[in-house]
């Protein structure tokens, strides 16, 4: 029998960004695995460190960003230390990612069938017109019904929604194993979004990819995700099953955001209950618990050391000296 491993483990991995106002501490020390077929969800508010720590495992990290620990063990291979020259065949190959906003990685000056089949060319050896025919395939699969004219279009004449249904296709055209999605439908409609979510959904299961879905959006996340990790200030505070989390909330962090979450049965302009207290400034970090200086709960321990992890059940665990107190009910 051959041991069963995740798809991807990121091992305690810490990334710094050294600016003119002083160091960013972005990521500090995150630790998650994410299965085959399985969709992790990374959850947290603006600023939390969720795109800085999903660069570093594509390598896409701006040449400013300095990785101080960690590993991140693709299928067992530690590609965190590997060089840019030897992590090109991963990118947009196995391992492909898809962003907020994709009129800024669509080129507007070629036609989105020749930004698709140049895809493939680049990671492939077929033909030219096996590559197109590739593409007219894929767009068909992400819903783009007239998809030969589609081909000869460019970016800038088609609506939000086509395009991101454009990069999801330019994203799994080589079929990759696991798929980064960089809040891929924040910037759409509720309808457009639930379109993309459920298309996503349906990809990624018919392929049997693993996914990491980054979201500031609970119930964006419990759409899609089986498992999610909680971010703040560069740090997972909870983690574990989706339905779990939502359910049973340990954390006064999750349950801050949880709270905020707008209720389905909300009045109309009725406002959301905002996390109190000011967001974490990444270059003053505060000692202890990331967490204390907005925590109704805080305690002197809470300033002086940062908890421990406790095992909520198998999966979930979360970090916080009031779970070690037992004060939680
Ligand atoms: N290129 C950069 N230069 C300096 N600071 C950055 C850069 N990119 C991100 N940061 C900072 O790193 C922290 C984490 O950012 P990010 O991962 O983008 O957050 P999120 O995706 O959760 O909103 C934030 O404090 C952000 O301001
Ligand atoms: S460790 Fe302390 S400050 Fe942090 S979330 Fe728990 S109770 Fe609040
Ligand atoms: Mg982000």
């Amino acid at each position: 029998m051959t041991e069963v491993r995740p798809l991807l483990e990121v091992r305690d991995m810490r990334i710094s960004i050294p600016t003119q106002r002083g160091v960013v501490h972005a990521v500090n020390g995150i630790s998650y695995q994410v299965n085959r077929g399985e969709v992790m969800g990374i959850i947290g508010e603006s600023g939390s460190g969720k795109s800085v720590s999903s660069y570093a495992v594509m390598h896409l990290m701006k040449k400013n960003f300095r990785v101080d620990g960690g590993q991140v063990l693709f299928d067992g291979e530690d590609i965190l230390a590997l060089s840019d020259e030897k992590m090109q065949p991963y990118r947009g190959g196995r391992i492909s990612m898809i962003f907020q906003d994709p009129l800024s990685c669509l080129d507007p000056v070629y036609t989105i069938g020749r930004q698709l089949t140049e895809t493939v060319l680049a990671h492939e050896k077929v033909t030219k017109e096996a590559a197109e025919q590739r593409a007219v395939n894929m767009l068909k699969a992400v819903g783009l019904r007239d998809a030969e004219q589609m081909m000869n279009r460019y970016s800038f004449e088609i609506s939000g929604g086509m395009r991101q249904r454009v990069m999801i296709a330019i994203a799994l055209i080589c079929d990759p194993e696991l798929l980064i999605a960089d809040e891929p439908t924040t910037a759409l409609d509720v309808t457009v979004q639930d379109q993309i979510l459920r298309l996503l959904r349906t990809l990624v299961r018919e392929k049997h990819m693993s996914m990491v879905f980054i979201t500031h959006n609970f119930s964006v996340a419990a759409q899609i995700c089986d498992s999610v990790s909680v971010m703040y200030g560069g740090y997972i505070l909870e983690q574990g099953p989706i339905r779990q989390i939502f359910s049973d909330p340990v954390h006064p962090y999750t349950q801050a955001i949880l709270r905020a979450m707008p209720r389905m049965e909300a009045e109309p302009g009725e406002r959301l209950m905002p996390i109190e207290g000011e967001p974490i400034d990444p270059i003053h970090m505060p000692a202890g618990c990331p967490f204390h200086p907005r925590c109704a709960h805080a305690m002197e321990i809470c300033r002086q050391s940062f908890p421990d992890m406790t095992e909520i059940t198998e999966q979930h665990r979360a970090y916080c000296h009031l779970l070690k107190e037992g004060d939680h009910e």
